[in-house]
């Protein structure tokens, strides 16, 4: 087994220093002086104009299309663009807007780099898995350098939205459901994104979105309302988005949907209130794609002049493709509906941003045509593309330990994404290529598999549609085989943005292609490429083993492969639980006791609990589940002291031993559970995890520290504090893990 970890680590100290050797520009005077400066030099116009962005044509992701963009620049009343990418065509656009800038003002470029630019990561959820915060440093730290090579100066990422519904498309983009993990992996990928100088050459500005509580929508239906309690939120949403902050996040980016009835993008309480005072954050704030029009659909603006006013109060900075600054911000100032001191604020937080990336100093920094040549699928990207996958990879079942393969065995690959180059790098995929340059299953498998006779390759059918003539020549090779690998999933587009779905299983004919497969009376590896939790209850009860690889990204079919055959052994947990049919959603593991708490299956005789009369009520497979071609032992947990009080820490050790016959890594997963609390607590909740490498054999001591800071909630009168009492801890390696023990908070005993 080939270990990953220590590569990850150079190749993330060799590219910091490297950022930090290129052009960090001087600073031609201190920013503040700087754009006060430049402020009182511009108009209303000027300023107002700096509010605007609009997107270049083609690429649209939204209701509206590429608007005459390049007219609005040439009349200076444009401040950001969006979707125009590439050295050349970024720099024509600079040229345009300097020509016609009085002041020499240089437009910000923005693009959604989600998991690579051109070099494409695995889907953040895959990533995700891997729960190597290193790793996710690492992926957006790259994308960041091929985009910044590539004139972009701003990614609209990472995406922190916490969700428990998998019916909702953009799952893909997150870090699944959990609050201290998502936290975690949002801190890492803002200082991926950004490093430690915006004016590296190779650094983005990053933005986080959406906020807030976008993956909370009603039913996962894409947009839809959210309405919750200000608890769910603070404790639950909120979190994620607040590390990015202490990350030092440059921007922000509103959500699309209401919270209680207000719209994220005119929410006061939330844009200036929580995020600009309560937290203190000096960035600037972004609507979401025609945001602010769609505050008149909302029923919350009587129009779209109305919704401008109520954005710009509420805290918001620029109006993403909306028009609605440009076309009425200035005579809402005229009739007092806004004030001067409003759009003053909102511009010199874009102006800043704009400093900071050094573009004052040189409006064509990011456009050097030679380091973008140089940059881009870089070989250390593809092979750091290919460690981070293998991370990803999460082993759902492994019967009898049919994987992993071995070479001399005769091997039918099947399915409809088997030689697939276009979905495997996922949804959000940026300026990925989606034709021949990803590596497909088919292409990783020919590279490990010289024996040519001992593979065959067959679609069998498609994701969708019924065409079942291509069922029988797969079913023909497979017959002769020793064991059948069927690459199933979803298409791309069936996840991401904009693409709910009320039925998660397998679509098509895919799960009956399976059950034909199976009647053949050979071994069955599942191999799945999806971008949310699927309902796999046949699968899990039919399949012999099943591999959940994601969207794996540029070098996905390596990845695959190589785990497969066994060169990596996945070591990924579920950042997601996988419902046993949607009827169950939202079920995710951090719930509530309840008053009748049920914890039997669905035969038993239990009746008035809060269960189902057709389903158990544990997932499929919980978060935090994952399996590995090896074993592991979890022994002798022990506590530093039974009491903690507010001015001590307790140790938690645990031993963990690989038992098995493969050189692993494993996730060791901490959970705390408040017994009794002023509001009903969670019945356990994550609280630290440690990715532990273990060779076959080996036993290692795993420590953890906890505080009474570990502990605060949102108490009966909403303060954020901990409360004295019982607490029960559990460690193991996914989040039904059983060794426990117990400890008291005392608050007097100071
Ligand atoms: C889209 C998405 C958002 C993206 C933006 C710009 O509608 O909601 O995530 O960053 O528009 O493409």
């Amino acid at each position: 087994m080939k270990f990953t970890t220590t590569f990850v680590c150079l190749l993330a100290c060799t590219l910091s220093l490297k950022a930090q050797k290129q052009g960090t520009t001087k600073k031609i005077k201190p920013r503040n002086e700087f754009v006060t400066n430049l402020m009182g030099q511009m108009t209303v116009d000027e300023k107002i104009a700096q509010l605007v962005q609009f997107t270049a044509d083609g690429t649209v992701t939204g209701p509206k299309g590429g608007n005459n963009f390049i007219d609005e620049i040439k009349k200076g009343n444009v401040g950001s663009i969006l979707n125009a990418t590439g050295v050349d065509y970024t720099r024509q656009l600079q040229k345009i807007n300097l020509d016609n800038s009085r002041l020499k003002i240089p437009l910000l470029f923005g693009y959604d780099v989600i998991h690579g630019y051109k070099t494409i990561f695995p889907i953040n959820l895959g990533e995700t898995a891997s729960w190597d915060l290193e790793a996710a440093k690492l992926s957006a730290q790259i994308a960041a350098a091929e985009a910044a090579a590539s004139g972009v100066h701003w990614t609209f990422a990472p995406m922190v939205d916490i969700t428990r519904d998998p019916r909702w498309g953009r799952v893909s983009e997150g870090a699944g459901e959990d609050t201290y993990l998502g936290s975690k992996m949002a801190y890492a990928r803002v200082k991926g994104f950004q490093g430690n100088n915006l004016a590296d050459l190779y650094t983005v500005l990053a933005c986080t979105k959406h906020f807030a509580a976008y993956g909370a929508a009603e039913a996962g239906r894409d947009y839809n309302t959210v309405d919750m309690s200000e608890r769910v939120l603070r404790e639950t949403y909120l979190p994620p988005f607040k590390a990015t902050v202490d990350a030092g996040v440059a921007t922000f980016m509103t959500s699309f949907n209401e919270i209680g009835g207000v719209p994220s993008t005119g929410n006061k309480f939330l844009v200036n209130g929580i995020l600009k005072k309560e937290w203190g954050f000096n960035g600037f704030v972004v609507t979401d794609y025609t945001g602010i029009n769609e505050m008149v659909a909302h029923g919350f603006a009587k129009d779209e002049k109305h919704a401008g006013e109520l954005a710009l109060t509420a805290g918001i900075d620029m109006d993403m493709v909306g028009g609605v600054f440009l076309k009425y911000l200035k005579q809402s100032l005229a009739e007092g509906k806004v004030t001067q001191a409003q759009i003053d604020d909102a511009c010199r937080r874009i102006l800043e941003a704009k400093f900071d990336l050094g573009l004052f100093e040189d409006p064509y920094r990011y456009n050097d045509a030679k380091r973008e040549k140089a940059t881009v699928y870089k070989k250390e990207y593809l092979d750091a593309a290919l460690s981070i996958a293998n991370k990803s990879m999460v082993l759902l079942k492994n019967s009898n330990n049919v994987l992993p393969l071995r070479k001399e065995q005769k091997v039918a690959f099947v399915g409809p994404l088997v030689s697939d180059e276009f979905n495997i790098i996922g949804s959000w995929a940026a300026l990925g290529d989606r034709n021949g340059y990803a590596v497909s299953v088919q292409e990783g498998i020919n590279k490990l598999i010289a024996d040519k006779s001992k593979t065959t390759f067959d679609k069998g059918v498609e994701v969708l549609g019924t065409k079942k003539e291509l069922m029988q020549a797969a079913l023909d090779n497979a017959r002769k085989a020793d064991v059948i690998v069927a690459v199933m999933g979803e298409l791309e587009n069936m996840t991401g943005e904009a693409a709910s779905r009320t039925n998660i299983d397998l679509p098509g004919i895919q799960k009956e292609f399976l059950a034909e497969l199976k009647k053949l009376g050979k071994p069955v590896v599942l191999v799945l490429m999806n971008g949310r939790p699927l309902t796999l209850t046949w699968e899990s009860e039919n399949m012999d083993a099943i591999l959940e690889a994601w969207y794996p990204g540029t070098m996905g079919g390596d990845a695959i492969a190589q785990t497969l055959y066994g060169i990596n052994n996945p070591g990924g947990k579920l950042p997601m639980t996988f419902p046993r049919s949607v009827g169950q959603i939202p079920v995710y593991y951090n719930h509530k006791n309840t008053g009748r708490p049920y914890f039997g299956n669905k035969d038993s005789e239990q009746k008035y609990k809060s269960r189902y009369i057709d389903s158990d009520n544990s997932p499929l497979y919980p978060f935090g589940y994952g399996l590995s071609y090896t074993t592991f032992s979890y022994s002798n947990l022990r506590l530093s002291s039974k009491n903690l009080t507010v001015s001590t820490k307790i140790t938690i050790s645990v031993d963990v031993t690989n038992t098995g016959n493969y050189n692993g890594e494993e996730v060791v997963q901490l959970y705390i559970k408040d017994i009794t609390g002023s509001v009903t607590r969670p019945v356990r909740e994550l609280k630290g995890f440690e990715k532990t490498v273990l060779k076959k054999g080996e036993k290692k001591t795993v420590i953890f520290e906890i505080s009474a800071e570990d502990l605060k909630f949102y108490n009966i009168d909403m303060k954020y504090v901990a409360e004295p009492g019982d607490f029960e801890i559990f460690v193991g390696t996914n989040s039904d893990a059983s060794l426990s023990s117990q400890f008291q908070l005392n608050i007097k005993q100071d």
